[in-house]
């Protein structure tokens, strides 16, 4: 633990006498970072969680039992946290939990009163609620309710759902959020199993990262279990009108009624997904997998909640050609869920297996073509970070320390985590890599572990069996920027002719009308896009699109990459349905390069302005933070 903490600790303990069973409410952010969060001159030592303030080291958590009203009028959630503790120092006297824009009601521990006190605000990580430990007994009881403006929560009203007829509710944790709905301690490398039962209005239905009952009566009562250790990060709450459709034997979907049918035919696959990674990765260690499909406002493409995905409603396309999302999220249940990072530096142990594994799901499932196309626009992506970001923050490795983890989201933890994967694969071979990968699973099963933990368990196991591997070239992938040299690089043959349409067209030698699409997946479609020049013409642009119709494309993913090149060429007929996406998307990663491009030209800036003071009531807190810097 920080040293700072300790300090802290003491500090908190005599205050807490003072003002026990008084509500106390986190003040606005006024307090400077403490003194270990601000010194970002020094290098962030492994396995320390610089972003919770919480003391695990010396009193942890192990087990949360919520009880919890989810109150639409008001946009509150209140109730109570009974948490299960072990002190791991024999002289604790002191539960440090995070919170962040929580009003704390009362602690209590055995049904008396317990001491509590609010510590200092950090602006990127809350308010420490200092508990005095009760004499006896492992357990307090803490009495709380949300603000209205929880950076974890998104209420929704009825227009904004598809229904437009019940109010939405749902909740984001990842990466430091949780804590904005729960007081705990808000850590990765913190595992707890956790039992809730949640009051909402009798006609909505709650769904949690936990056991959901498909066939609950709905009376607005809801009991979850989750016994599995999870870190924090992981606990989920939505509330809305959902209605279930079994997809498999094991999978299903829960969307509002008029998204069902069709969020059940988009994502058919996910049983041949969940049978896929277990035949070649072990066991799903989770029960049900199901997925939950969100309003457009979803600040992300997915979520892993275990057993139970978050999944935007912007990749139900018609045609399956964006379910690698939900590999992607599935593919969670191993790496993510069942071996997490300790913290946030070690995100790429989560990412970037996952995206390594979405591959392989991909390729097994829709074949090697598909794969190869995937893969292909994946490293775009990491080449484009990598000629944006600064150099420390292309490491998989990455120094967070006095940063908040959303300001520093980047594909360089996805991309070239799975690339290094990929390359260590190939030079043991597959075979050799999916046993790794097999037992590294199961060797680190409902663990946090740090960058460095797998770097020693690779030291004992491919790296002492394989001298074709280097361990210094695996340090280079971990701790230097860029993308090494020699790294592999993805090939699509359904790229060449993609690439070849798209040279003869700049080149004059046909016109777009020439351009024989009709075949096209939306993969090439992708492709043709990504790799246009950064300036065209507004005859160019005018050509394609009155040949291919990309202002009115309805895939999601393409219409982003159309819009792109409009802005930053300044192709106005696109205009109109640009302000209608932005309005209509809140997906962060939709959403913000278009705002970004917009902001760079005065006219440019006042479009977006107008666009994103027009959504932001309807955007997640998180979209809104990420977003509003470009218009200030
Ligand atoms: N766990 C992430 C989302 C996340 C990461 C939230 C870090 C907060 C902090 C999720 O699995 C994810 O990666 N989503 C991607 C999916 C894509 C890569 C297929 C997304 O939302 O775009
Ligand atoms: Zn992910």
């Amino acid at each position: 633990m920080p040293k700072y903490l300790t300090s802290l600790v003491a500090a908190g303990v005599a205050a807490a006498l003072l003002s026990a069973c008084q509500p106390q409410t986190t003040e606005a952010v006024q307090t400077k970072a403490p003194e270990a969060q601000v010194k970002a001159s020094e290098a962030a030592q492994p396995g320390v969680d610089y972003h919770s303030l919480s003391n695990p080291d010396q009193v942890k958590i192990s087990h949360l039992a919520l009880d919890l009203t989810v109150d639409f009028d008001q946009h509150i959630i209140k109730g109570a946290v009974t948490l299960d503790f072990n002190k791991i120092k024999a002289d604790a006297d002191t539960l440090v939990l995070d919170t962040r824009a929580l009003t704390i009601e009362k602690v209590e521990a055995d049904g008396m009163p317990v001491a509590f006190e609010m510590g200092k605000t950090d602006e990127h990580l809350g308010t420490p609620l200092n508990i005095s430990l009760p004499e006896k007994g492992n357990q307090v009881t803490v009495y709380y309710h949300t603000s209205p403006e929880a950076s974890g929560v998104q209420w929704l009203t009825p227009e904004q759902t598809a229904g437009k007829q019940h109010p939405f509710l749902f909740t984001q944790a990842q990466a430091i959020h949780a804590r904005s709905f729960i007081p705990l301690q808000d850590s990765p490398s913190v595992r707890v199993t956790y039992t809730a039962t949640i009051h909402t209005p009798k006609d909505l239905l709650a769904v949690m990262s936990a056991s959901n009952d498909p066939q609950t009566e709905r009376d607005g009562v809801y009991e979850f279990n989750m016994p599995q250790a999870i870190p924090t990060y992981l606990i989920a709450l939505a509330v809305g009108d959902l209605e279930f459709k079994a997809m498999g034997k094991r999978t299903g979907v829960y969307a509002e009624p008029s998204l069902l049918d069709a969020s059940a035919k988009e994502f058919e696959d996910t049983e041949k997904m969940l049978e896929a990674t277990e035949k070649q990765f072990g066991p799903y260690r989770w029960d049900r997998y199901d997925l939950l499909i969100l309003p457009p406002s979803f600040p992300f493409g997915g979520m892993e909640n275990p057993r139970l995905s978050f999944i935007t409603p912007t990749v139900i396309a018609g045609d399956k050609s964006l379910v690698s999302l939900i590999a992607h999220e599935l593919a969670h249940s191993w790496s993510g869920n069942t071996v997490t990072n300790a913290t946030w530096r070690d995100l790429w142990l989560n990412e970037g297996f996952t995206t390594y594994l979405t591959y392989r799901i991909m390729e097994i499932v829709y074949g090697e073509d598909r794969f190869n196309m995937e893969a292909v626009l994946g490293y775009k992506d990491l080449q484009d970070d990598v000629d944006a970001l600064e150099e420390a923050d292309e490491r998989l490795a990455i120094d967070l320390q006095g940063r908040d983890p959303d300001d520093v989201f980047s594909d360089i933890p996805y991309e070239k985590g799975a690339l290094m994967l990929r390359e260590i694969e190939q030079t043991v071979g597959r075979a050799a890599f999916d046993k790794f990968l097999m037992n590294y699973f199961d060797h680190f099963t409902f663990q946090s572990i740090t960058t460095e933990q797998f770097l020693t368990y690779l030291e004992g196991t491919l790296l002492k069996d394989h001298a074709e591997l280097s361990e210094a070239r695996i340090k280079q992938w971990i701790y230097q920027p860029g993308i090494p040299d020699g790294a592999p690089v993805p090939h699509s043959d359904a790229f060449v002719k993609v690439d070849n349409a798209r040279e003869q067209w700049l080149a004059g030698d046909i016109s777009a009308a020439d351009i024989d699409t009709s075949n096209w997946t939306y993969h090439q479609w992708k492709h043709f896009l990504n790799k246009m020049p950064e300036k065209l013409s507004v005859e160019q642009l005018a050509e394609l699109d009155a040949a291919m119709g990309l202002t009115k494309q309805g895939n999601n993913e393409i219409l982003h990459s159309w819009l792109l090149i409009c802005v930053n060429n300044e192709y106005k007929p696109a205009y109109p349905t640009l302000h209608k996406y932005l309005v209509r998307i809140g997906r962060n990663k939709l959403v913000k390069p278009l705002y970004a491009a917009l902001a760079k030209t005065e006219e440019g800036k006042a479009f977006g302005k107008a666009a994103f003071e027009e959504a932001k009531p309807g955007y997640h807190p998180l979209t809104v933070k990420a977003n509003e810097g470009f218009f200030e």
